[in-house]
């Protein structure tokens, strides 16, 4: 999809949230070989030197060009948004692939605006090429806009089959903004309940695909991209082969009606 700063994002990736050292490597590698292009990472999760590292490998071995992939990582509230020209500096040291496509701030915070508008200056020079913000919803969003010289390209906030967010999504979606969902599944430790709902396994019986496949597309087809976390090679690949069947209206209105209201994490 082609976002408001002009840049093209992959519709679907790879999340690496509690992903570390060779096992992050893998995942990153294993998405690369399978044709995932979109990566998301983040400074709080201490994985971006790692991430950086699978990322040269896989180009040194002409797996992928480095225009071809898209790179997310966020800068995260106390002291790196106090000082955010040093924390961004660090993110893209750590990744060290040149630029990164996109930078989120983590969560709104006190210096939440100032933190943005040092990461203005770095597109101004290149070296991050579209912004977004992470776990902000329509309370937040329109006062911030208001203090911003550069709209938001992204939100990325928790979004699953029982928490699907029915007023936020439209809402940034007609500030031409466009949402990415963290948690598709549930996020570890509760993917058990979302993978094993029963309306998700019968519409996945009738398509003869698996629960997170017809979890994916519910997600592709309302216009929300989801950055999946894996670790295990065969969920990468079966993550990303998803564009080969569809829903039909009938069952998207089924998942919709899904919806609790509910979320896993407090932010
Ligand atoms: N902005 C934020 O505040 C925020 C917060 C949380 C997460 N995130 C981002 O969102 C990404 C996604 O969240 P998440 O990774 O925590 O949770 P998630 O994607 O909802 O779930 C990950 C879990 O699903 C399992 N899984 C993945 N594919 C599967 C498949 N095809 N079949 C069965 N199980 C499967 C994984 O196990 P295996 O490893 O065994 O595949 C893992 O236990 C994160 O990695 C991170 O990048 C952002």
């Amino acid at each position: 999809m082609t976002l408001n700063s002009g840049y093209e994002m992959p519709v679907l990736g790879l999340g690496t949230y509690s992903l570390h050292g060779d096992t992050v490597k893998n995942s990153v590698r294993t998405a690369l070989e399978s044709g995932v292009r979109l990566i998301d990472t983040a400074s709080a999760y201490g994985n971006e030197t790692e991430i950086g590292e699978a990322i040269r490998e896989a180009i040194d071995d002409g797996i992928v060009e480095r225009e071809d992939l898209f790179v997310i990582t966020k800068i995260y509230p106390g002291s790196e948004m106090a000082n955010p020209e040093e924390a961004i500096r660090g993110c893209l040291d750590r990744l060290n692939i040149g630029y990164v496509d996109m930078m989120l701030l983590h969560h709104p915070d006190r210096n939440d605006v100032k933190a943005y508008k040092a990461m203005e200056k770095f597109v101004a020079s290149g070296q991050i090429r579209s912004l977004g913000l992470s776990n902000w919803y329509i309370e937040e969003i329109d006062d911030f806009i208001a203090q911003v010289d550069i709209m938001p390209a992204l939100v990325q906030n928790e979004i699953h089959i029982y928490y699907q967010e029915q007023d936020v999504v439209p809402y940034m979606h007609d500030l031409g903004i466009v949402m990415q969902a963290w948690y598709p599944f549930g996020g570890r430790g509760h993917t058990g309940e979302i993978l094993s709902d029963p309306t998700i396994l019968e519409i996945a019986e009738a398509h003869q695909r698996t629960a997170a496949q017809v979890i994916l597309r519910w997600h592709l087809q309302r216009g929300v991209v989801a950055i999946p976390g894996s670790s295990d090679p065969d969920h990468i690949r079966e993550n990303i082969s998803v564009f080969d069947f569809s829903l039909s209206d009938e069952e998207m209105e089924r998942i919709a009606t899904l919806d609790r209201g509910t979320k896993f994490d407090w932010y």
